[in-house]
């Protein structure tokens, strides 16, 4: 490990920036006007295609997310819901919340036995599992707000993609395998996705049902997905297997326009995802307490940087599990969570020498901040309102408009369901509640009454799309899927360019580890710790716990000269695809 006390801080961040990954490629895909990153091949290249036909970043968006819908199916969704941070290209911002909602029937024990323990079958697979699903209407409503195309031109290359088929990749292959019996258990051997047995990559799969219902909402808008046809066969499904959506729970779906939050990172300007995701509130938390602390001896992936960074992370993830829910429901501090001087108090317990064990460390009491004045007022929790206004895509268009959006069935496949005759899976982000407080969910994420279930209640996500600016202009859009992963993966892509100097796709690229507070480990990808620096950290008190990979980050850098650097994962099959 080199010793960076001896060299300029400047040096040591080139050092660090060229030398952490000999393999990593030293730049993503560029282009001059406009670029759209996302999960699958087929859906960057749709979303590249509105834009080269004169669409703007708001129009790329409903097309790739119903391209995604189709071709990538396990999170790609019109089932699901998610998150949208726009930024227009003259700065303003908006968030759009068109998170699943719990349906009227639903109550706060409904994932419990008799005895009150939790049942997680019950709110992971089946119709129980899903929330009221919000993509469409979150697509209706940006489209309406931003929009410039025909709605009908934006659904036309998913319902392309559903009828003639397309071919799937390996990856997708390998995961329509692994995931076939269970899905077959739902949804027999009829359904598209359980037609074959065994996929091979380059096997076109085509959905004929599925293409009706985006036909439905093509002509429909709203009312193709929401009533009629769709509602009815959603109803059934749900009545076929003992869930409680029903028609009234879509005709009263909404999404909700909500006020980005905005806090500054070492000048820079970061706006992310109020509640009901803790996204936000979480990146900014450990940005504040970041900049506090680290030294120039935190360099990436040294044994300060990581302890420092997994001591703020366990504070804030104690805080998100005591206090983050569904705004429209509970009050959630979000002044006080992020107010400099509880950053400050969450900040200075910390030791560098010592890992503080996560029994010892709790929520902090973020309401007596709530109300106190800002000491600091443009620092952090600066509230701007916008002059009028589990996948994650970035595109910026020619205008530089932008969009940032995360969108998740929850699980794989979500809940594995298939509404039988609509060609589509409903979530199971009823998950993401808090079964039971203090009992962890499917991420082994804890959570208080603040997330417990309730009628027409928002369940409360990590989900951080994600835009930073610098100097008033656009830099960075950036976001993940990953659960309780995501905020601290889109905490060390942030870093990885900000303070080590990283190009975005070295950013993307880089390993990444995790901690969340409970259970008390840091979990690591394979590879992303020297064993010098393990050696170092379990010294101070830290254990580890290797995982299969963490994220798959998508998001796009604007370069000094003005050109977009893409950074698309490889972990999985994500690509960039740039218009010059
Ligand atoms: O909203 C959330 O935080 C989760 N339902 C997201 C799930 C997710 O990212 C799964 N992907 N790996």
């Amino acid at each position: 490990m080199p010793c960076c006390r001896t060299i300029p801080l400047f040096l040591a961040v080139l050092w660090f920036a060229a030398g952490y990954d000999c393999q990593a490629q030293q730049r993503g895909a560029i282009a001059t006007k406009a670029m759209v990153v996302t999960a699958h091949p087929e859906a960057s290249r749709v979303g590249r295609e509105i834009l080269r036909n004169g669409g703007n970043a708001a129009d790329a968006m409903v097309a790739v997310h119903f391209a995604l819908a189709v071709v990538y199916p396990n999170a790609g969704n019109i089932g699901g819901g998610g998150f949208m941070i726009w930024r227009s290209m003259k700065g303003e911002c908006s968030a759009l919340d068109f998170r699943e909602k719990a349906p009227r029937r639903a109550w706060r024990d409904m994932f419990l036995d008799s005895a009150g323990n939790p049942v997680p079958s019950l709110s992971l697979e089946g119709a129980l599992a899903a929330g009221v699903p919000g993509s469409v209407d979150g697509m209706i409503q940006a489209h309406k707000r931003y929009g410039t195309m025909k709605w009908r031109t934006l659904l036309e290359p998913a319902i392309a993609l559903a009828q003639r088929g397309f071919p799937i990749t390996a990856k997708q292959a390998a995961d329509l395998n692994e995931f076939h019996s269970r899905l077959a258990k739902w949804n027999g051997t009829e359904q598209a996705l359980t037609a074959r047995s065994v996929w091979h990559q380059g096997d076109t799969l085509r959905q004929p049902d599925l293409a009706a219902t985006l036909i439905r909402i093509r002509n429909n808008g709203r009312n193709g997905f929401y009533a009629g046809e769709t509602a009815r066969l959603i109803e059934t499904a749900m009545k076929q297997h003992n869930g409680l959506i029903d028609k009234t729970d879509l005709a009263q779906y909404s999404s909700r326009w909500r006020t980005p939050l905005h806090g500054t990172y070492r000048n820079h300007t970061v706006i992310s995802m109020p509640p009901p995701s803790s996204g936000g509130v979480a990146l900014l938390q450990l940005l504040s307490m970041w900049e506090r602390r680290a030294t120039k001896d935190c360099t990436f992936h040294s044994a300060d940087a990581v302890h420092l960074m997994v001591e703020c992370e366990r504070r804030v993830y104690a805080d998100r599990a005591k206090w983050l829910g569904d705004p429209d429901a509970v009050r959630v501090p979000v002044r006080g969570l992020l107010h400099p001087a509880y950053c400050e108090s969450r900040t200075y317990p910390i030791r560098m020498n010592r890992a503080t064990p996560s029994s010892t460390v709790t929520f902090g009491n973020a309401i007596e901040f709530d109300t106190m004045p800002q000491q600091q007022p443009n620092r952090i929790d600066k509230m701007r309102r916008e002059s009028e206004q589990t996948t994650h895509y970035s595109i910026v268009d020619g205008s530089g408009n932008a969009v940032s959006v995360t969108t998740t069935l929850n699980a794989s496949y979500g809940s594995k369901l298939v509404v039988a005759g609509a060609g589509f899976l409903l979530n199971n982000e009823m998950d993401d509640f808090s079964a039971k407080p203090g009992s962890p969910n499917m991420y082994g994420l804890l959570g208080s009454e603040a997330n417990a279930v309730a009628p027409g209640k928002r369940m409360l996500s990590s989900m951080t799309p994600t835009v930073v600016e610098k100097d008033g202009a656009l830099k960075m859009v950036v976001g993940t899927p990953g659960g309780g992963t995501i905020i601290t993966s889109v905490f060390q892509t942030i870093l990885n360019v900000l303070d080590f100097g990283m190009t975005m796709q070295q950013a993307v690229e880089a390993k990444r580890f995790h901690h969340q507070w409970l259970p008390d480990w840091i979990y690591t990808e394979e590879n992303s710790l020297d064993s010098a620096t393990m050696l170092e950290l379990s010294k101070r008190g830290h254990t580890f716990k290797q995982r299969e990979p963490i994220g798959r980050v998508d998001a796009i850098l604007v370069l000094p000269d003005g050109r977009l650097e893409a950074g698309a994962d490889p972990r999985g099959d994500d690509t960039a695809a740039g218009l010059d």
